[in-house]
């Protein structure tokens, strides 16, 4: 089952994840007139950030509910699938921002990156990095497995290591220019539950909606020792990875 997304209630529930992702805008250091790609840009808060740079932004996600949002805002935004980016040669810089862990294929999408840039563009983004949400991942691990389902073949997340990345973005004609990997605890305004209904889907597809409704309330009581402070504050275990990289200009 592909992800689905309800534009209205990201941004109600889950506005952090474009402003929690501003750090990248300094990362990117737009100039005017620049063209930029943005690569699963949801419903284009983050994106929209850009506009008062002068560049020439072009944003695409998968989810054609989110770039309707994006539209709405007034940002030349389409519904394509990272995995074929159908651009060459066409942006100084590409940008995505807690986007590319729900892409399983890695090298297709880094192969599109690369392909879209101009030589010496820039890469610049922010993922899921190796043990990103894992108290939540191990939980519902455990939970599917009593039901006879295994967390691998349901997992719609894809956290890589900071050497495990850097080796794909050289194979893919980039040169990196920095790579973090850190913690970032997030505080969640509201319940882990919506947490959970805004970006588990994929893992309770199997089960009906009250099947679905009762692991999610064991998962919550599972999490609760770990997640949740003594006034009902959740927080979530957030691991980033973030990165700047420049394809390399092959006839130099
Ligand atoms: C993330 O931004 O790291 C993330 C958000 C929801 C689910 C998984 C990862």
């Amino acid at each position: 089952m592909t992800q689905q997304w309800d534009s209205n209630r990201y941004a109600c529930e889950v506005g952090f994840v474009a402003t929690l992702g501003e750090p990248l805008l300094a990362l990117l250091a737009p100039v005017p007139h620049e063209r930029i790609l943005d690569v699963g840009c949801g419903d284009g808060a983050l994106t929209e950030k850009l506009l008062p740079f002068g560049c020439q932004i072009t944003a695409v996600d998968s989810s054609s509910h989110q770039i309707a949002a994006a539209i709405r805002r007034g940002l030349d935004a389409h519904v394509i699938d990272a995995h074929a980016l159908p651009y060459a040669e066409e942006f100084d810089a590409v940008l995505s921002n807690a986007a590319l862990h729900w892409m399983k294929d890695p090298d297709k999408v880094l192969a599109g990156v690369a392909r879209a840039l101009v030589p010496d563009g820039r890469f610049v983004a922010e993922m899921g990095g190796a043990g990103n949400v894992a108290r939540i991942v191990n939980s519902i691990g455990g939970l599917l497995n009593r039901e006879g389902i295994e967390l691998a073949s349901v997992n719609p997340w894809y956290f890589p290591t900071p050497n495990e990345y850097r080796e794909r973005l050289s194979a893919h004609g980039f040169d990196i220019v920095s790579m973090e990997h850190f913690e970032r605890p997030t505080k969640l305004d509201g319940d882990i539950t919506a947490w959970l209904e805004i970006f588990a889907t994929s893992f309770f597809a199997a089960f009906n909606p009250l099947h679905r409704t009762k692991l999610l309330a064991r998962l919550r009581e599972e999490l609760r020792s770990d997640l949740c402070d003594a006034k009902g504050r959740w927080t979530v275990d957030y691991v980033r990875l973030r990165f700047s990289a420049v394809k390399r200009d092959k006839r130099s």
